[in-house]
């Protein structure tokens, strides 16, 4: 027989018991809750990430500011078929193609005076040599580009490599490849290695140049790493890209829209 101090002591047990299994009871659902909320914030920010890359060349928007020095042309933004530029210049530096018409030997003004500064300096500074091999191309030379590789590689090897007519930066006179008798005259992953390429990644930014598709964007801008593809945006923008490590895209589409001057 339990007597009136064991009985009460029994109850006093039992409601902390109770106590305990309700406050666990609480917590497991507390953290299940939480647990629930971290895997939705997880996975809707995954989701946003996703649709932030578009899917190339698909809704496709011909863009209305092509000669803007920060126009930006990729797999979602096409510049008109008949856009040429109106103020394209003979390079006045060393060139691969010797042949002075050859089109490639051409550039906007700015961009070829801008190509111009960042040479000298390049040679003035550290003794490079470098050597522009091709700048302006038309939308006809795109498509006869374009065609041969995908002939030689299927379109979807030439889509790493190669724009689609209309798709090329080239094709805005802003953009040039250049190169070094160090990589003989190649565009080559390798010139990104070289004194020269180095030199040009870190201070091309001075002049108004972007490496247009760095090693750790490919899968935004849709190309291959290329060291020696550079595009002029001016300096402002050039450096801003250099300083934060953007690529165009961030520019154009984040920076200068929370500067609402988008399509200047
Ligand atoms: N190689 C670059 C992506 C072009 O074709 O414009
Ligand atoms: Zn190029």
């Amino acid at each position: 027989m339990l007597n009136n101090k064991e009985t009460s002591e029994l109850k006093r047990r039992r409601v902390i018991m109770n106590r305990m299994r309700m406050f666990l009871i609480a917590m497991s659902g507390l953290f299940l809750t939480i647990g629930m909320i971290t895997v939705f914030l997880f996975q809707t920010q995954l989701k946003e990430k996703e649709t932030d890359i578009p899917t190339f060349y698909q809704d496709v928007v011909e863009i209305e500011n092509p000669a803007s020095f920060r126009a930006l042309v990729n797999k979602n933004y096409r510049l008109p078929a008949d856009y040429e530029p109106s103020d394209l210049v003979l390079l006045g530096v060393p060139l691969y193609n010797k042949d002075k018409n050859n089109e490639a030997n051409y550039l906007r003004k700015e961009a070829a005076r801008a190509l111009k500064n960042l040479f000298e300096a390049a040679y003035n500074e550290k003794g490079y040599e470098l050597i522009a091999r091709s700048g302006y191309r038309s939308y006809d030379t795109q498509v006869m580009l374009y065609d041969r590789y995908v002939k030689e590689d299927g379109v979807e090897a030439a889509d790493t490599y190669s724009a689609r007519p209309g798709h090329s930066e080239h094709q805005t006179g802003l953009t040039i490849d250049i190169t070094s008798d160090s990589v003989h005259g190649g565009l080559t992953e390798t010139f990104g290695e070289t004194d020269e390429g180095k030199w040009v990644a870190e201070n091309a930014h001075r002049f108004g140049f972007i490496i247009r598709y760095p090693e750790n964007r490919v899968d935004e801008t849709g190309y291959q790493y290329e060291p020696w593809h550079l595009r002029y945006v001016g300096t402002e923008a050039a450096t801003s890209i250099y300083n934060d490590q953007l690529i165009l895209e961030d520019y154009v589409l984040n920076v200068m829209k929370q500067m609402s001057v988008l399509w200047d």
